[in-house]
């Protein structure tokens, strides 16, 4: 299968300092609960929540996606709970790509029924030409066009998800 490079890791970590200092901004004075979507999302968290300035907690939480294919089975299931509580926290869904919307109006609804004092989503990708779901998404770190992607986290089967940068898949 042939890689091709879409983002350098270059411009993902210029990017990332961008969103973490409008984060910075947008919650001073405030503590930022950040929780991560297994897995796609743990190397965008891990640099997203090192770019923020503000008091930073966070937590995991997992959903079922893709299994091998490249196209979604359009249902979702929480397959890991978080273990903290949001009553009254400010937090902040990072995600690794909105494509369909399914996923994340998935999670919002559920977050949402906790409680938590604000609720917004950053999502390192953005495919907009997919969108099913009507979900606002706060924090974009960068559109993408209709094709399948993977580094930074995004997988193909398992496999990519360490790669420096974000390439297409063909
Ligand atoms: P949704 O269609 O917005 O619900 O996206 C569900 C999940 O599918 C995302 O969180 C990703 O894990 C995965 N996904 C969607 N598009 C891609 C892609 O291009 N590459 C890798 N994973 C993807
Ligand atoms: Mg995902």
């Amino acid at each position: 299968m042939a890689l091709e490079v879409l983002i350098s890791e270059e411009r993902i970590l210029a990017r990332i300092g961008e969103l973490g200092r409008e984060i910075s901004t947008d919650y001073a004075g405030k503590t930022v609960h950040l929780i991560c979507v297994l897995k796609g999302a743990y190397t965008f968290l891990a640099d997203l929540g090192r770019r923020i300035e503000v008091p930073v907690t966070v937590d995991f939480l997992a959903v079922s996606s893709y299994g091998k294919g490249t196209s979604t089975s359009g249902e979702v299931q929480l397959t890991k709970d978080l273990d903290l509580s949001l009553e009254g926290k400010e937090v902040i869904v990072v995600e690794d790509i909105a494509d369909t919307g399914l996923t994340l109006n998935y999670l919002l609804s559920l977050l949402r029924s906790r409680r938590p004092a604000s609720l917004k989503v950053a999502a390192f990708l953005s495919k907009p030409s997919r969108r099913q779901m009507d979900v606002p998404v706060d924090y974009v770190g960068f559109e993408v066009p209709d094709r399948f992607v993977v580094g930074y986290g995004l997988d193909y089967d398992q496999r990519y998800r360490n790669l420096p940068y974000i390439a297409a898949l063909d």
